[in-house]
C-alpha cells in the first residue's frame, strides 16, 4: 500500500483531517490511531467502511505460522508470529433511511476528525447526504483509556439536519472477528506483515442482557484466548426499537429510531478487552464483563474526565515547546502522543516498533524499543520503561535458550519478536544483529540512573546486565594480546551485514560489560544468585578496556567495522529516486559490499557512545558517513540530527528532524498505512531535547549543550530524572535551566559544572563548532525546512 502525502492544518495540540482524502485513508487510520500499549484501534470510521486496514490489536496476542526456508540451516528460527486483527469493537454502521453511511458514497458536506493530544480523545463531525437526499449529522468521541487498560468507549451521535419530515435511522453496534483485511497484509514488501485469512476460533458468544455481548475466540496455534464485551447507554429522543444478540463471530445490538429535524439519537459504547494463554474462555468472558461493568458504572464523562488528568499530568512534566517552526511543534507533539499510547500501559508486553497502530512488520519489537523508544520514556514516563524492561526480562529463558542453540553463554534476545522467540528468518539482519542486547543493557542502565530504582535493579535490571555481558565475553576474543575483537555480526546499518568489529556493536558492548562488572559491585546477592565469580568481572573489565575500535588512519575517521573504508564506493549518482529504498532493488551481495550505509550507525556511536569520542573525531567521522548515508530506514534521520547538531551543522540538524518527526505525518517512507514508525516519532523528542539541547547521560549523569538553528528563537523542555522535574529553555543567546520540582541537581552545562535549583539559572550558549558543510548522496539530501522560505 503506497499512498499519498497527507496534509494536516498545522495546530499546536490537535492534528486534523478535513474532508476525506481516500487516497490517504490508510495512513490517516494509522496516524488517528488510539492505543494505550494494551488495546489499539486504527482510525477507521464507525460505520467500517471505507477503510483500509481496520485494525484492532491487543499488545502480545499473535498467531504462530510457520517459517519455510528453501535452504535450511541450524538455529533458523521455525515459527513466525504475527500479530493478529483481533475482534473489531470500533464498528457502529448507521443506516439513514434505506442508504448505509458510507463516506466513499453520497455526499459529504462537511467531515472532520481530531486528534485531540490533551483530551486524548479522537473526535468526529460528519454531515452527509444521503443518496436520496437526506441529511444526517453525525458527531463521535473514541477513546482507548490511558488509565483504565482494558478499557475503550465511543461516544456517538446522529442528527437529523433536514426538514423533510421523519427520519428512520437503524444503529448497528458490532462486535465483528474475522474481519477482511483488503488494503493489509500480504505484500511483496518486507515491511509489511503476513497474510492471515481468518485467524479466530469462535468459542463463545453470549448476550446475556440488556444491551451487553461477548465474543470469545482463540487462535488455532498460538492457542491464545481473546475476550471482548460490549454495553452502551442509549438516548433516543421518540420511539425506538433494540434487539442484541450474538453468534459466532458477531454480536449485534441494533437501535431503530425516528428522528425528525434537530433531533438526535447518542449512543455511548463501552467495550473491555481481555487475551490470555492460561485462562478458560468462562473465565475470560467473566474478566471483560466485569472490567465493562465498573466502566459503565464510571461513565462516560468520567472515562472522558481521567483521561484528560492522565494527559495533563504527563504534559506538565514532558512538554516540549518550540517557537520558529509551529509544524515541527506539532509533529513533535503528536509524536510523544503516539510514544506515549505504544507504551504507557504495555505492561508486561512489548512495544512493537509500529506500537499498536497496524500490522507492519508482523507486529514486532526490534531494539527500536530500547534504543529509540525507551529513552524518551525514561524522561517522560518512566514507570512505562519499567514495564518494558520487565517484560525483557521475563523472556529471558528464551534468551538464555537461545544463546545456548547458538553456542554462546548469557543470554541471546532476539532480533524481532512478540513473545520472545527469535522470530527472524533473516539471519545476517536478525541473528547476527547481535547489538540489541547491548541496546537492552543500555536501556537498563538509563533507566536505572534516571531513576535510582533499586528494587528494580535488584529484581531485573542487574541480571539483565550481567546476562547480555556473559554473551559478549563469548561472542568476542582476545586477539593475541591485541584487543578483544567481536566479529560476525551486523550492526545498525543493515547494508553491511556480518562483518568484524561493528564500531557501534563493540562500544556499546563495552558499556554493557562495564555496567555488569558495576551491577556486580551493586548487588552481590543477584551476583551470587548468578554463579558471578570475581575473575568473570575481571575478564569483562579487561574486554572492555581492551575492546577494537577500527580506525583508518591514512582518512582520519572510524571504520564502521573493519575495513569498511576501503569497500568499493556505491554508485550513488547512477542510482535514481526510484531505485531506493536500495532493498527493494538492488541483490543483498551488492548492497554488503560498498560503502553504501543503510542507516546511522558509525553516527549512532558518536550519539550513544559520545564519551569515546572527542570534538575532532565526531566532526570528520559525521563528514565521512554522511556522504555514505541513504536513510533507507526511518530511524536514521533523528540520529544524525542529533549528530548534526552536535558538529555544528544546525540547519542540517534542523532539516532531519523535520524528516524524521514528520515521517508519518507526510509519509515520507510510503508506507505509513502499515502503521507508525514509533521509534521515528520518537526521534522528534530526541531531536529536541539531545540535538538541540544537547542532552546526554553519559555515566548517568546529565550534561546539555544547547544550542538553537537559526530558525528557532525558543526551545523548551521538561525531564524527569531522579525524582525530579527539570525544565530547561534556550533562546540563541542563552539557556535558563530551574527545577520545576525536587532537590538540587548537579548538571553541566557545555561542559561548565552547574548546579540547578528551584531559581532559574541563565547561562550564555557559545557559537557552534566551525566546520565545512558536510554533503549526502546524490538524491538523498533531506529537503531543507531550516529557512522559513522552506514551509
Ligand atoms: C531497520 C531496523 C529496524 C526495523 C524496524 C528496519 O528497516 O533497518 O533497524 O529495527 O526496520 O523498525
Amino acid at each position: 500500500m503506497t499512498e499519498g502525502r497527507t496534509h494536516f492544518p498545522v495546530e499546536p495540540w490537535s492534528l486534523t483531517e478535513v474532508g476525506l482524502d481516500l487516497a490517504s485513508l490508510g495512513v490517516n487510520e494509522s496516524v488517528f490511531a488510539l492505543a494505550n500499549g494494551h488495546v489499539g484501534f486504527r482510525g477507521t470510521f464507525e460505520e467500517g467502511e471505507p477503510s483500509v486496514v481496520p485494525g484492532t490489536y491487543l499488545n502480545g496476542f499473535f498467531e504462530e505460522r510457520p517459517l519455510p526456508y528453501a535452504e535450511a540451516g541450524y538455529g533458523f528460527p521455525e515459527q513466525g508470529q504475527t500479530v493478529v486483527n483481533v475482534t473489531d469493537g470500533k464498528i457502529i454502521r448507521l443506516l439513514v433511511g434505506d442508504s448505509p453511511l458510507d463516506l466513499a458514497y453520497g455526499e459529504i458536506i462537511d467531515h472532520r476528525r481530531t486528534l485531540d493530544l490533551r483530551a486524548g480523545v479522537l473526535r468526529r463531525v460528519t454531515e452527509w447526504r444521503s443518496p436520496n437526499g437526506r441529511t444526517v449529522r453525525v458527531t463521535s468521541t473514541r477513546l482507548v483509556s490511558l488509565t483504565r487498560r482494558s478499557i475503550a468507549a465511543i461516544e456517538y451521535q446522529v442528527e437529523c439536519t433536514d426538514d423533510q419530515g421523519d427520519l428512520y435511522i437503524a444503529l448497528q453496534s458490532d462486535l465483528l472477528a474475522n474481519e477482511d483485511t483488503p488494503g493489509g497484509s500480504g505484500t511483496d514488501d518486507p515491511r509489511a506483515g503476513a497474510a492471515l485469512k481468518k485467524p479466530l476460533v469462535a468459542e463463545l458468544a453470549t448476550a446475556p442482557r440488556g444491551r451487553r455481548a461477548v465474543l470469545v475466540h482463540s487462535t488455532r496455534r498460538s492457542k491464545l484466548r481473546v475476550a471482548v464485551a460490549m454495553d452502551h447507554d442509549v438516548d433516543v429522543p421518540d420511539a425506538a426499537e433494540e434487539s442484541i444478540e450474538a453468534w459466532g463471530d458477531l454480536a449485534r445490538f441494533q437501535l431503530a429510531a425516528r428522528l425528525t429535524s434537530g433531533t438526535a439519537v447518542r449512543i455511548v459504547k463501552y467495550l473491555a478487552y481481555g487475551w490470555s494463554s492460561r485462562r478458560s474462555a468462562p473465565a475470560l468472558r467473566d474478566q471483560v464483563e466485569g472490567g465493562l461493568a465498573t466502566a459503565k458504572l464510571a461513565g462516560w464523562e468520567r472515562l472522558v474526565r481521567e483521561q484528560r488528568e492522565l494527559l495533563d499530568q504527563h504534559w506538565a512534566q514532558a512538554d516540549v515547546e518550540i517557537v520558529g517552526d509551529d509544524e515541527l511543534q506539532q509533529a513533535v507533539r503528536v509524536g510523544m502522543f503516539h510514544v506515549l499510547q505504544a507504551g504507557l500501559r504495555a505492561e508486561r508486553q512489548p512495544i512493537p516498533a509500529k506500537g499498536l497502530t497496524g500490522d507492519g512488520y508482523d507486529g514486532h519489537t526490534f531494539w527500536d524499543t530500547e534504543t529509540y523508544v525507551l529513552p524518551v520514556l525514561t524522561y517522560t514516563a518512566p514507570g512505562a520503561v519499567r514495564d518494558a524492561l520487565r517484560w525483557r526480562h521475563s523472556t529471558l529463558d528464551l534468551a538464555r535458550e537461545r544463546a545456548r542453540v547458538l553456542g554462546q553463554n548469557g543470554a541471546a534476545f532476539p532480533w524481532r519478536t512478540i513473545r520472545g522467540e527469535e522470530t527472524s528468518g533473516y539471519w545476517p539482519a536478525g541473528t547476527a544483529a547481535f547489538h540489541i542486547n547491548a541496546d537492552i543493557a543500555d536501556a537498563v542502565a538509563r533507566y536505572t540512573a534516571a531513576t535510582q530504582d533499586g528494587d528494580f535493579d535488584r529484581d531485573y535490571g542487574a541480571e539483565l546486565l550481567i546476562e547480555t555481558a556473559r554473551l559478549w565475553a563469548s561472542l568476542g576474543h582476545f586477539d593475541d594480546g591485541r584487543g578483544f575483537r567481536i566479529d560476525g555480526v551486523t550492526g545498525p546499518d543493515e547494508y553491511t551485514a556480518i562483518v568484524d568489529n561493528n564500531v557501534y556493536t563493540n562500544l556499546m558492548a563495552q558499556k554493557n560489560l562495564r555496567e555488569a562488572a558495576a551491577a556486580v559491585r551493586r548487588q552481590p546477592d543477584v551476583a551470587g544468585r548468578l554463579d558471578v565469580s570475581p575473575e568473570e568481572t575481571a575478564h569483562w573489565e579487561r574486554a572492555a578496556e581492551a575492546m577494537v575500535v577500527p580506525w583508518d588512519d591514512e582518512l582520519g575517521v572510524h571504520m564502521q567495522s573493519n575495513d569498511f573504508t576501503r569497500h568499493e564506493e556505491w554508485d550513488f549518482a547512477g542510482t535514481p529516486a526510484h531505485k531506493y529504498p536500495l532493498l527493494l532493488h538492488f541483490p543483498y551481495f551488492e548492497i554488503y559490499r560498498t560503502q553504501v550505509v543503510k542507516q546511522a550507525d558509525l553516527v549512532m556511536a558518536l550519539h550513544l557512545r559520545g564519551d569515546a569520542f572527542t570534538l575532532e573525531e565526531k566532526i570528520a567521522d559525521f563528514a565521512y558517513y554522511e556522504a555514505r548515508t541513504v536513510r533507507d530506514s526511518s530511524l536514521s534521520a533523528a540520529q544524525q540530527a542529533v549528530v548534526a547538531a552536535e558538529t555544528g551543522h544546525l540547519e542540517l540538524a534542523h532539516d532531519y528532524w523535520g524528516e524524521a518527526a514528520l515521517t508519518d505525518l507526510q509519509n515520507l517512507h510510503g508506507n505509513s498505512g502499515h502503521g507508525l514508525h514509533i521509534a521515528s516519532l520518537a526521534g522528534g523528542w530526541t531531536v529536541a531535547v539531545a540535538g538541540f539541547g544537547g542532552m546526554r547521560d553519559h555515566g548517568g549523569a546529565l550534561t546539555f549543550a544547547p544550542r538553537l538553528p537559526p530558525r528557532l528563537s525558543r526551545l523548551a523542555f521538561r525531564v524527569v530524572f531522579q525524582g525530579r522535574v527539570l525544565s530547561v529553555e534556550v533562546t540563541r543567546e542563552a539557556a535558563r535551566y530551574r527545577l520545576v520540582s525536587g532537590d538540587p541537581l548537579q548538571i553541566a552545562h557545555h561542559g561548565a559544572a552547574v548546579t540547578v535549583t528551584g531559581e532559574t539559572t541563565e547561562l550564555p550558549v557559545p557559537p557552534p563548532p566551525r566546520v565545512d558543510p558536510v554533503r549526502q548522496p546524490h538524491g538523498a539530501a533531506p529537503r531543507r525546512r531550516s529557512r522559513p522560505s522552506s514551509d
